[in-house]
């Protein structure tokens, strides 16, 4: 799973997040930029990743940190511009940053201000990462000419969608509207930019075991018994599982594959 070059991650310091950083060192990535909202994460997801790098003898990987709220546009833009100049290129953009919000009582309950936040972090957050990085990667030469013999790639960017967002479940309005509008985007830009080599591609997680669930009681044990009744593999992934499909969609082992929406979740959707 080879991914030459250098990748920009989001939600880095948790999770999933985490689990693809650590994937992109271990599998070539010469730069890693790694962002979240979480500045003391960050810094020992960055401390972990490079103790392991080195302690594995694998080519040198520079990563860097960059605190940054993916729902505020202007922070986007100038980390990534930051990033840009600092690694000379982009050739990877995993937008793994998201945060759910329960509603008791479904859409007739739910209120304005936690709609929002949701929206703006998952869906504005997608969108803010994927624009600020397209417009870089349609502008640099190609990667990837001579890997595996594949034809051109200018860049290759991973959006993260759900079993949320291609199905619904109950009490999760605002999460499962935006997982779903992902989808939307992910579809419609990958058709303006094939042409470009550059493809745009999303990952839907089934239940996996991050923070993100197990912090939240209510949330793991809802998870649980879903698990229980309705996945078929009856237990919930684990983060570096997800990441592999995310690797995948992400180098040139998918160089023919743009819009698709990747399940990796145990047979839940099928
Ligand atoms: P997590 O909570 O462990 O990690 C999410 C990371 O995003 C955290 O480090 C957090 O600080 C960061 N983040 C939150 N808001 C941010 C913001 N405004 N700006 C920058 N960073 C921000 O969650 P997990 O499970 O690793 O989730 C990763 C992605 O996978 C999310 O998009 C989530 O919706 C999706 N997903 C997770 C599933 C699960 O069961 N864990 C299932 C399906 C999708």
């Amino acid at each position: 799973m080879d991914v030459p070059g250098i990748a920009l991650i989001t939600g880095a310091a948790s999770g999933i997040g985490r689990a693809c950083a650590e994937g992109f060192a271990r599998e070539g990535a010469s730069g890693i930029a790694l962002l979240d909202v979480n500045a003391d994460a960050l810094a020992s997801v960055k401390a972990a990743i490079e103790q392991s790098h080195a302690a594995s003898g694998r080519a040198t990987c520079k990563i860097e940190i960059y605190p940054v709220d993916v729902s505020k546009e202007a922070q986007v833009d100038a980390a990534v511009d930051r990033i840009v100049a600092t690694f000379g290129r982009l050739d990877y953009v995993v937008n793994a940053a998201g945060i759910t919000i329960k509603h008791p009582g479904g859409a007739a309950f739910a209120t304005t201000e936690d709609w929002n936040r949701v929206m703006e972090v998952n869906v504005n957050g997608t969108f803010f990462v994927l624009r600020a990085a397209a417009r870089h990667m349609l502008k640099q030469e190609p990667i990837l000419s001579s890997i595996h013999g594949r034809p051109l790639q200018r860049g290759s960017i991973v959006n993260f969608s759900s079993i949320l967002g291609v199905i619904g479940i109950t009490l999760s309005t605002a999460y499962t509207t935006a997982k779903h509008a992902i989808v939307g985007l992910t579809r419609t830009a990958s058709e303006d930019y094939a042409k470009d080599g550059l493809r745009i591609n999303a990952i839907g997680p089934g239940y996996t075991e991050t923070p993100m669930v197990t912090q939240n009681p209510r949330v793991m044990e809802a998870m649980l018994e879903r698990v229980e009744t309705a996945v078929p593999m009856k237990r919930m992934g684990r983060p570096d599982e997800i990441a592999d499909g995310v690797l995948y969609l992400a180098g040139g082992r998918s160089s023919f594959v743009t819009g698709s929406i990747l399940m990796v979740d145990g047979g839940y959707t099928s």
